[in-house]
């Protein structure tokens, strides 16, 4: 990283899936006009991308090479997030839960991670970043100016999963999902290597009971406190 690039702000958001990072992260990065990583993209990509050429869950380096050298670009258009693999569109495909369930297993690998670190630190560019993720704020961005770790109950993060499911004409039930969230909470808390827990100097908000503008709002607000976003 260049003395330079260290110099451009990074809010990082992370926590829990379902707590609304998605959503809170484009928004703040559409208020600010900075750029938005979605680091949980990466795992995505990369545990698509092992499927699609057949490499193991267990091929730690087969799946690190991957992660090295995939060929993935995100572009905005029209308030779209279209996420390109080798060209193709799999903005939706990657949003299942049987890749969402690969992902979290690619995630626990150290080689894996390590492998995509450099990339995420490549989307720090002017003016700001908004990184959103389980480790940004502890692991990938450190020197981050302001980090939120968001979350929410696991019933009413099932809740938002199940709506977001129904409107997309899929077929769910809010045990199994419950279930499903849990487990990867578990397995996303408890890996050895860089497992999801607030950094020290993170804040901390809980959205079980906000609306998402409560909650844009709010960060906005601590920004601006922090002398780091005017005129919004
Ligand atoms: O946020 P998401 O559901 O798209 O993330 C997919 C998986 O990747 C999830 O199991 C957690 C993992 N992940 C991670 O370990 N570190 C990140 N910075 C982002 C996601």
């Amino acid at each position: 990283m260049t003395a330079s690039r260290a110099q451009h702000p990074v809010l990082t958001i992370d926590g829990p899936g379902g707590a609304g990072k998605g959503t809170v992260s484009r928004r703040v990065a559409e208020r600010l006009g900075w750029h938005l990583l979605d680091s949980g993209a990466l795992y995505r990509l990369t545990a698509q991308a092992a499927a699609k050429y057949g490499v193991a869950l267990d091929d730690v380096a087969g799946l690190a090479r991957l992660a090295e050298t995939l060929d993935v670009a995100f572009i905005a258009e029209q308030g779209r997030a279209n996420v390109l693999l080798e060209g193709e569109d799999v903005a939706q495909t990657i949003r299942t839960e049987a890749v969402g369930e690969r992902a979290s297993q690619v995630a626990a690998i150290p080689e894996v991670r390590s492998a995509l670190l450099a990339r995420q630190r490549d989307f720090r560019q002017p003016p700001g970043l908004v990184a959103d993720g389980r480790d940004m704020g502890t692991v990938v961005f450190p020197d981050a100016a302001l980090k939120i770790f968001l979350t929410a109950s696991a019933e009413e993060r099932a809740r938002r999963r199940l709506l977001q499911l129904q409107e997309a004409g899929v077929d769910a039930s809010l045990p199994s999902l419950l279930k499903e969230i849990q487990a990867r909470d578990a397995r996303d808390t408890q890996r050895a290597v860089a497992p999801l827990k607030p950094a020290d100097d993170a804040v901390e908000l809980d959205t079980t009971e906000l609306t998402i503008p409560d909650v844009v709002d709010h960060i906005l607000r601590l920004l601006e406190d922090r002398g780091l976003a005017t005129q919004l």
